[in-house]
């Protein structure tokens, strides 16, 4: 299969693995990966758990360093973390004593823009991401949604062009969660950024994306890529589309092949012979 085919994608990884020793144990977490992800697309990678995804992500950050292997950005080689890209990991890691207003402009901060400026540029926002009225709140005073939408609104202010959401979506119930994707394809449509997605849910990865990347189960390399040639702007109607449903199909006996051959490894032994 053809990954990669074009140099100048916005986000190229090449042949990346990643070795984890410790415990008198060693992990192969990753294996040979390689992706692209081209400028302005938005890129969704399903897989089982435990197959590397989030390590990956660490990689393309440049928080860790891969045992063997390449990232480039626009082209370039990238060996460490760099002002290029945000990063949303897979907790929201929102601070407990920080309000709102000042958990969103963290990164901002960190990054040496002053805090009266910061919070300037978080309040505009404020509206647009559903969180009116809650700046001076604490994170505990949010429901699941909105503690989501903080983190991303944090993640997102840094206006850095590549981001990396690691399963943003993976706590809320299934109607927040829809909404939120909804309002997720809104908010990335109207902002020129690459977007890069780990997500569990099938649905939700070809209702944002318009490439899906299917890992194996460890040590995980890039089993498939499926293009999702369904028109834009998508709404709730996408889901009922015969292709929507075909890819479904498709990518559901993909996910859970590998999905099976994780709890294999696992020793369950529960589905020996499925
Ligand atoms: N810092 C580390 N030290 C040792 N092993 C690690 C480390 N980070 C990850 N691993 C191992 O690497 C493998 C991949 O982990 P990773 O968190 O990337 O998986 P994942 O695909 O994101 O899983 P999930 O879907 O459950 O979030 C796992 O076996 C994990 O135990
Ligand atoms: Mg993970």
């Amino acid at each position: 299969m053809p990954i990669v085919e074009n140099h100048r994608a916005k986000l190229r990884l090449e042949r990346i693995g990643m070795e984890f020793e410790g415990a008198g144990a060693r992990v192969v977490a990753l294996a040979d990966v390689t992706m692209e992800v081209r400028e302005n697309s938005f890129v969704s990678i399903v897989g089982p758990s435990g197959c590397g995804k989030s390590t990956l992500f660490s990689i393309a950050a440049g928080i860790i360093e891969p045992s063997y292997g390449e990232v480039y950005l626009d082209g370039k080689r990238v060996e460490r973390r760099t002002e290029y890209v945000s990063y949303m990991l897979q907790k929201d890691l929102l601070l407990p004593w920080r309000m709102i207003l000042d958990n969103v402009i963290l990164g901002l901060e960190i990054g040496g823009v002053p805090k009266r400026e910061a919070r300037e540029r978080a309040r505009a926002l404020f509206g647009r991401y559903g969180l009116q009225g809650f700046e001076n709140h604490y994170p505990h005073q949010l429901s699941g949604g909105m503690r989501q939408r903080a983190a991303l609104m944090r993640t997102l202010l840094l206006d850095r062009p590549l981001v990396l959401l690691d399963e943003p979506f993976g706590a809320l119930d299934a109607l927040t969660r829809s909404l939120m994707q909804e309002w997720l394809l809104q908010i990335w449509e109207g902002s020129q950024r690459t977007v890069v997605f780990i997500t569990h849910d099938i649905e939700e990865a070809i209702f944002l994306s318009d490439q899906i990347y299917v890992m194996s189960a460890r040590p995980g390399h890039m089993k498939a890529r499926v293009d999702v040639n369904l028109p834009r702007p998508r709404s709730i109607a996408s889901h009922t589309d015969a292709r929507f449903v075909a890819l479904k199909d498709h990518l559901l006996h993909l996910v859970r092949e590998e999905s099976l051959r994780a709890f294999e490894q696992q020793g369950s032994g529960v589905f020996a012979g499925a």
